[in-house]
């Protein structure tokens, strides 16, 4: 495995202000720099990409599968109702672990189904920001495996 995608969807740019007492206190670029650097110590390349718009992350989706070897995927709301997205996943042969800061079991009603689930490899919730790296340990695992 050379190069990961780590792919933030809606309103994870806001990490550090948004909600702290549910997504902690460290901003998305601080998150982004410790999975990099994670990485790296492991002769990984990890590219960071954010976006709020459903069509710029499916486009994304699309790139990963030629550009990467894997996918690091926080959907944020997305997770719950987004069946392009879920398509999207469905669509490329790259491996996908999607990944939660919160429990999303443990949370409201509507925040318990996630329609993307099904075509990642893993998923990981309630971690914090370990999971994300949680999910990069889960997709070395998997490519070795190959
Ligand atoms: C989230 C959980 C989602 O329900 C929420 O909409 C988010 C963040 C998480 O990381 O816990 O935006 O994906």
């Amino acid at each position: 495995m050379k190069t990961v995608l780590l792919l933030n969807g809606p309103n994870l740019n806001m990490l550090g202000v948004r909600e702290p007492a549910v997504y902690g206190c460290d901003t998305l670029a601080a998150i982004e720099a410790e999975v990099v650097a994670y990485a790296a110590e492991r002769g990984v390349e990890v590219a960071c990409y954010q976006s709020n718009h459903e069509g710029a992350l499916i486009d994304k989706l699309h790139e990963a599968h030629t550009a990467f070897d894997g996918v690091i995927y926080n959907p944020g709301a997305h997770t719950h109702y987004s069946y392009a997205l879920r398509d999207a996943i469905g669509s490329i042969d790259t491996p996908v672990v999607e990944v939660h800061l919160s429990d999303i079991e443990a949370r409201e009603e509507f925040r318990r189904i996630s329609v993307i689930a099904p075509v990642c490899i893993a998923q990981i919730k309630g971690k914090g920001k370990a999971g994300y790296k949680e999910a990069f340990d889960v997709l070395l695992e998997y490519d070795a495996k190959r």
